[in-house]
């Protein structure tokens, strides 16, 4: 077996040497990192130090960014998500996002989950996509609470709610890869422990990557973690990557240990 395929088959996406520029400044530096296949993947670091801008580049979003430009390799499917041929659309619904704030849309509950596949040119009957969209709420585990009120606004829900509106949305289209950029921030500790819980079971069937601020979050919920830092030129720099575990408990960098011990300053 070759190299590549070796990766391809345990990662779902591999970033070589990846440098992201804002306009001219750097704030990416020569990051490298496989993203293992139906795991988590956390990315930590302190405020500034360019985990949204990781993740952003795992899925073409900061294409969306005036001035940003990336340089290295984001493989997915041993195909350079950056290739010119690729299209950045078709990225984004392989490669699906939620934000820090729900953000659901100003409509139904249903549509906020209808409205990606009919955008993708969804050609199933009107029971099909009601299918879909209770498929989607219950593996968003929020079919129980919105199943009598699928026309109300979602807008209507709670934050913790709305949260997992979003990623029922995110996943009507059906990605492989779900990135999620502190998802939790604006919820609730109960709201949280569910979003934690639904990301321990949406493994089985995605991949995940998420940032977060929370270091108790990246020990209980992920598999992997990636700890970030800001060099002298403040660009983002991946310091130390492994198994959750071992980076919490015997961290190999010394910069990791101070971090999650608190003693950072
Ligand atoms: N749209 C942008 N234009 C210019 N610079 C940006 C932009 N977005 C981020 N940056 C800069 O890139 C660097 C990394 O920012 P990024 O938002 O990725 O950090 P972060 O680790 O997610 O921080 P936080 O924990 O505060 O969310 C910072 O120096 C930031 O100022
Ligand atoms: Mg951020």
């Amino acid at each position: 077996m070759t190299e590549k395929q070796t990766d391809t088959a345990q990662y779902t996406l591999v970033v070589r040497n990846m440098n992201v520029y804002y306009g001219a400044f750097r704030a990416i530096n020569n990051v490298s990192l496989n993203i293992e296949r139906n795991k988590i993947t956390a990315l930590i670091g302190p405020s500034g130090c360019g985990k949204s801008t990781v993740l952003r580049s795992l899925n073409r979003m900061n294409d969306l960014v005036n001035g940003a430009r990336v340089e290295g390799e984001v493989l997915f499917h041993e195909q350079n998500l950056y290739a010119n041929d690729v299209d950045a659309v078709e990225v984004r619904r392989r490669i699906g996002m939620v934000f820090q704030k729900p953000n659901p849309f100003p409509k139904s509950i249903y549509d906020n989950i209808a409205f990606g596949p009919r955008i993708n040119g969804w050609k199933g009957t009107k029971s099909e996509m009601d299918d879909l969209v209770e498929r989607c709420l219950r593996q968003a585990a929020l079919w129980d609470d919105v199943k009598d009120k699928l026309k109300e606004s979602g807008l209507a829900l709670s934050g913790g709610q709305q949260q997992r509106l979003c990623i029922a949305r995110a996943l009507a289209v059906e990605p492989e890869v779900i990135l999620m950029d502190e998802p939790c921030s604006a919820l609730d500790p109960i709201s949280t422990l569910k979003i934690e819980e639904l990301m321990m079971e949406l493994r089985q069937r995605y991949t995940i990557a998420i940032v977060t601020h929370n270091m108790q979050q990246a020990a209980r919920a992920s598999d992997y973690t990636a700890f970030f830092l800001m060099n002298d030129q403040r660009a983002g720099e991946l310091v130390e990557y492994g198994p959750t575990g071992d980076l919490f408990t015997n961290p190999k960098d010394k910069r990791t240990e101070d971090y999650i011990t608190g003693r950072f300053g």
